[in-house]
């Protein structure tokens, strides 16, 4: 079979946030099955990209003084430890805010628009007065038409359950503003998704084989004819108003296109990407009926990807997905996780307690079988799990035959005779089938299959004992034959391994001194006079220790109840808690660290109001560099401008430069405040003794 090209790519992650353990578990998923592609020899381009539009961001930017770009500059800086921590190779990582996107979603629509699918419809909808805005659902709240309960939100009531639409909340008020929102019209773009020709085209597509049975089983009543003899599936609006952080819907000012428009369509922005990158031809490449295009994604976004995204691409003349996998969530114990908060189990925390990644990446294996069903990880199941089966049963297979082939046999390996070749060829018969489990992302049967057959080896082993033969005269041949048999099986059992324990398999390789396995060579014996490297300890055990550090809770969680908004206003409230200034003291550092913190007494030469702003001043510091500096400071609710004019403070003078809504900041002033400001008002300016001149270093 001539090799396969593919397109691979896992769902985008909001930008509005660090990684969860939920979106680790996904990336898991895809970089194993991109690995095995490639292990059966196949082509893959992997990428992935950060969801950086909507209101949430935009507004989430506002709130931190920021644009919406540096916002989202900021959180795609973070990826990184987690991505190499747990080695997920994505080929690219993009942004849907990317000049590819702009374009490439502006070509989908207009080609949609050519297609007969979009109109225009006004609607009316909350507006905020004060912001100047439509609120999007999340952002009206009220109390609930059904129970009664306040403060719920425009589309569902966490109370009592019942779902409405934002109109329907009594006393509604802006989450934003606090202002009674007012109903307005606007015209809104919508995609004609109840056409005859979209149903129709969907109806054949998800019957194609692209979706998963239990996902089918959800999907259909969006396509097929209900009760009331009509399907679910209406017209998607498509459109949002300005202000609005997205994309410009060509030929209509002030109208952007929806974040779940343009989001998938980030996919194809983020391989056009990377194509430039390496030179490759990405409308060639596309346009080529053999490449086979796959999502994984998690069960909360299956509408959006196996209705609306494939008629977008179906109805504007381009390749659809071959299939959408969809799993489901993980749970921490049986806990269920909150989307934007995760669950109790921090994968930068996991990293920095120097748990194996490849632990996880095991368990996480172990438990996924391709279906859309949730996986529970259990403290005790995972240790269980890794230290009996990659410890116990696989990794000791190679530590108990290769210290004799290293001291007895100058490192060679020799001939094996009947009864290993025997195990060894039931080895090898299980290379297909299994990688073919892992193919069809069956995970934890084919984990079941190679510990079976780790089972097989080690049965061999325990019949054999090479600890004794090495004790007895005369059997130093069948010594080497069972060490030699040994080494060869933990081969087979590393390909197999392989895509979910990647640098693991790259040690194995290095020790053995072969080439970097795939199915196909793996078939092939060591053979007699192969010569091994020297047996380095490939994995530690467990240690329970590090499970109870990764779920303790952060030191300013202890004594805050679930349900306190502010763990450090929960601190202060109890009369015997002495924690200073409404925070615990943060964690120590050296004084190498304190020194990388250049401190400097600057002069405010200048002060004024931020206008758009309520809590920004910005500040004009002679820092005694010859030329000035601008920095804002959240301040205003505490300081006159005109009052700062002339004098002394200190600054962080080697802080990176940040963007902002405003302006750029060169530096920080620094101010004193309680940890819960709200209980406890009050910003403080920070004032040297009288003498300083600009630019003293404080130390
Ligand atoms: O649900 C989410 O996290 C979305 N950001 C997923 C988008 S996937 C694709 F469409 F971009
Ligand atoms: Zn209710």
């Amino acid at each position: 079979m001539s090799p396969r090209q593919l397109f691979v790519t896992t769902a985008l992650p909001y930008a509005n946030g660090k990684f969860h353990i939920g979106h680790i578990m996904e990336y898991i998923q895809a970089d194993i099955w991109v690995r095995v592609m490639r292990m059966q020899g196949h082509e893959v381009h992997f990428v992935c990209a950060d969801d950086a539009h909507g209101a949430p961001i935009m507004i989430a930017a506002e709130k931190a003084g920021i644009t919406p770009q540096q916002f989202v500059a900021d959180i795609a800086a973070g990826r990184k430890p987690y991505l190499d921590g747990f080695h997920i190779g994505f080929d690219n990582w993009h942004s849907t805010d990317g000049p590819e996107n702009h374009e490439l979603a502006k070509a989908v629509y207009l080609d949609l628009k050519k297609a007969g699918l979009i109109e225009t419809r006004t609607i009316e909808q909350f507006y905020d007065p004060d912001k100047g805005m439509f609120l999007p659902d999340r952002f009206i709240k009220g109390e609930c038409p059904k129970c009664g309960a306040k403060d719920q939100y425009g589309d569902n009531c966490e109370s009592c359950g019942a779902v409405y639409s934002p109109t329907e909340l009594k006393n509604p008020y802006s989450a934003l503003s606090g202002a009674t929102p007012v109903l307005r019209t606007s015209e809104h773009f919508f995609f004609k998704l109840s056409d005859k020709r979209c149903l129709d085209f969907l109806a054949q597509w998800t019957n194609s084989g692209a979706v998963q049975p239990e996902v089918l089983n959800k999907i259909a009543e969006w396509i097929e004819p209900g009760e009331d003899g009509k399907p679910k599936m209406g017209d998607w609006d498509i459109s949002r108003d300005a202000p609005y952080f997205g994309i410009e819907i060509p030929d209509a000012p002030g109208k952007y296109f929806y974040v779940w428009l343009d989001a998938p369509i980030g996919y194809l922005a983020s391989l056009k990407n990377y194509f430039g990158k390496i030179g490759k031809d990405y409308e060639a490449f596309m346009a080529d009926p053999k490449v086979e295009q796959y999502h994984f994604i998690g069960k909360d976004i299956i509408t959006f990807h196996t209705l609306f995204w494939p008629a977008m691409l179906y109805f504007s003349g381009r390749k659809v997905p071959n299939a959408v996998f969809v799993h489901g969530f993980l749970t921490v114990s049986g806990e269920k996780m909150s989307k934007s908060r995760g669950t109790g189990l921090d994968p930068l925390k996991y990293l920095s307690l120097g748990m194996n990644p490849e632990w996880l990446r095991y368990y996480i294996a172990a438990k996924l079988n391709g279906r859309n069903e949730d996986v529970d990880f259990n403290p005790d199941d995972f240790q269980a799990r890794v230290n009996s089966d990659l410890i116990g049963k696989y990794v000791n297979i190679a530590s108990r035959a290769s210290g004799f082939i290293t001291k007895r046999f100058g490192g060679k390996l020799g001939d094996v005779s009947a009864d290993g070749d025997a195990l060894l060829s039931h080895l090898r018969d299980g290379i297909a089938p299994i990688a073919e489990l892992l193919a069809e992302r069956d995970y934890a049967k084919a984990l079941r299959d190679v510990m079976a057959l780790t089972d097989r080896v080690n049965e061999y082993v325990d019949a054999n004992k090479p600890w004794e033969l090495a004790k007895k005269d005369g059997m130093e041949g069948r010594l080497h034959d069972v060490c030699n048999t040994c080494i060869e099986a933990f081969r087979v059992l590393t390909v197999l391994l392989k895509p979910i324990l990647p640098s693991l398999a790259t040690q194995v390789e290095a020790f053995l001194n072969v080439a970097p396995m795939t199915f196909a060579n793996a078939q092939q014996l060591l053979g007699a006079g192969h010569a091994i490297g020297e047996y380095k300890h490939l994995m530690q055990r467990v240690d329970p220790k590090m499970l109870d550090a990764l779920f303790e809770p952060p030191a300013e969680q202890l004594g805050a109840d679930s349900n306190s908004s502010s763990a450090s206003k929960q601190l202060v409230s109890d009369p015997n808690c002495s924690v200073p200034g409404g925070e615990e003291i943060a964690p120590t550092i050296t004084i190498d660290d304190f020194a990388k913190i250049d401190l400097r007494i600057a002069k405010i030469v200048a002060c004024e109001r931020v206008e758009g702003s309520t809590k920004l001043l910005r500040l004009t510091l002679d820092v005694g560099e010859g030329k000035t500096r601008n920095v804002f400071s959240g301040i205003a609710s505490a300081y006159k401008s005109e009052d700062l004019v002339g004098q002394f403070t200190v600054m962080v003078a080697n802080l990176a430069p940040r963007k902002m809504k405003f302006g750029v900041s060169e530096g920080m002033v620094l101010a004193a405040s309680h940890g819960d400001e709200k209980a406890n008002p009050g910003i403080y300016l920070l004032h040297p003794a009288a003498g300083v001149t600009p630019g003293l270093r404080v130390r």
